[in-house]
């Protein structure tokens, strides 16, 4: 999307964030629900669907393959599972827009279908790194030609899998899941083991659906040869886009939010536990567990706040959040530190270069360096960023502007439909002050 039919934010200084917002559905979770229900024996039934860009390329792809899906409908999605082997092949290649998400966890699941299929994306996807998934992938005997490491990723039909022990070179949710994928389909087990946790929502789903998985420490094994029962999946609000009004209202003197039924899993609330170590005043209500996924309202109040070293273990669990803690480094009094942290440099744009790039131009002092950044707390101005395509450098930037000393215009912000879709409206009612120029 990013280039056609482009969308620039300017975004007017000042502003209190208030009220009880519920921003869209888990992006991992609304994915995984897709492609889990498509293969299950049954009707799996969704409520909290993500409408956005990324989610909707994963149904399309599975619609491609033969999948009735009714939806989505006000987050209301309908699949009529057609059991581990009733995939068809599809007609054309799977498109799968900005979604690595879609196209890593694809090889895997698809690696051993009786049918070649190719998978694209758009330029972002073209440019990220695929051998991450391919090589582990080729270990268990599949064959996947990519474009020098990248996409299309070419998948041919028949390869007969082997269950592999496979020890993740880096903490990567979307490797992990393709090879759990894969190895429903492989003869014998496939043990992943990762360096630090990282995202579990396909374990947790895979068991929701009454397939096997075995979680051991940092290692997970799942055999080949089960199947997948269909649910009932209630997708939370998820927390990567609560975490724009999180740091809204961290950084916004009066500022008061709550954002409702949000899914808390421990391997997804680096931020909370971030903003925490800031000085951020935040409170969880309304705890519960829903489909094997724990959610909280979160309540922020303004809190000054303070420069940190971020733990390092807190990177994984924090790692689509930090373009917005940016932002809050920006506006904490002292320094903060960020490493650990070079799997930033390969999401959907170098998040470690474009975030410094449009704080300097703010004029923030913030560092870039091999594998995180180092900010120092300032007074934001005004200017003119580019978020190169990138979603949620686009919405960081928008929630700076609370704090800016003057306008704020962000450039190339169309792909904030991928994961946020009604985001202006909803900041718009939280007290943010967005125009929206189409280009
Ligand atoms: C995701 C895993 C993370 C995350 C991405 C979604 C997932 O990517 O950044 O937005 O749904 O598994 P990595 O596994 O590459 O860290």
């Amino acid at each position: 999307m990013s280039g056609e039919n482009n969308k620039k934010y300017i975004v007017h200084p000042g502003g209190v964030i208030q009220g009880e917002l519920r921003v869209p559905g888990d992006k991992s979770i609304s994915h995984r629900s897709i492609m889990l229900g498509a293969l299950a024996e049954g009707t799996t039934q969704v409520s909290g669907f993500l409408e956005g860009e990324d989610a909707l390329a994963t149904l399309a792809a599975f619609r491609a393959m033969g999948v009735e899906i009714i939806g989505p409908d006000k987050g209301k999605v309908t699949i009529h599972g057609v059991g581990m082997h009733g995939l068809k092949a599809p007609e054309a290649e799977l498109y799968l827009g900005n979604s690595g998400t879609s196209m890593r966890l694809l090889s895997g699941l698809l690696a051993a279908q009786g049918f070649e299929v190719t998978l694209t994306g758009d330029k972002s996807l073209s440019g990220r790194p695929m051998k991450r998934v391919t090589d582990p992938l080729a270990l268990m005997g599949a064959d996947i030609e990519t474009t020098d490491g990248k996409p299309p990723l070419k998948l041919k039909a028949g390869s007969q899998l082997e269950g592999i022990n496979y020890e993740l070179p880096m903490a990567s949710a979307q490797v992990k899941s393709c090879l759990l994928l894969a190895g429903m389909y492989a003869e014998g087990k496939t043990t992943v083991t990762e360096p630090a946790p990282t995202r579990d929502h396909t374990e947790r789903m895979l068991k929701g659906m009454g397939y096997p998985v075995d979680v051991n420490g940092s290692t997970v094994t799942i055999e080949g040869g089960h199947s997948l029962k269909a649910c009932e999946i209630d997708v939370p609000a998820d927390i990567s886009s609560a975490t724009f009004f999180m740091v809204a209202a961290a950084i916004a003197p009066g500022s008061d939010v709550t954002l409702k039924h949000v899914g808390i899993n421990p391997t997804r609330i680096g931020v909370i536990n971030i903003l925490n170590l800031m000085g951020a005043d935040i409170m969880l209500s309304n705890e519960e567990e829903t489909g094997g996924e724990p959610v909280a309202d979160i309540r922020v109040k303004y809190a000054p706040l303070k420069g940190i070293q971020i733990p390092e273990d807190q990177v994984p669990l924090a790692i689509d959040e930090f373009p917005a803690l940016f932002i809050a480094a920006a506006c904490a009094e002292g320094q903060t530190v960020l490493t650990g942290a070079e799997e930033l440099r390969v999401k959907e744009s170098d998040r470690i270069q474009v975030m410094a790039d449009g704080l300097e131009t703010l004029g923030i002092d913030a560092k870039p360096t091999e594998d995180g950044i180092v900010i120092q707390g300032g007074v934001i101005g005004s200017g003119e960023v580019d978020s190169h395509g990138d979603h949620r450098i686009a919405m960081s930037f928008a929630v700076a502007a609370l704090q800016a000393g003057g306008s704020i215009q962000i450039n190339d912000c169309a792909n904030v439909a991928t994961s946020f879709p009604g985001f202006v409206e909803l900041a718009l009612e939280a007290g943010l002050n967005i125009e929206v120029i189409d280009e």
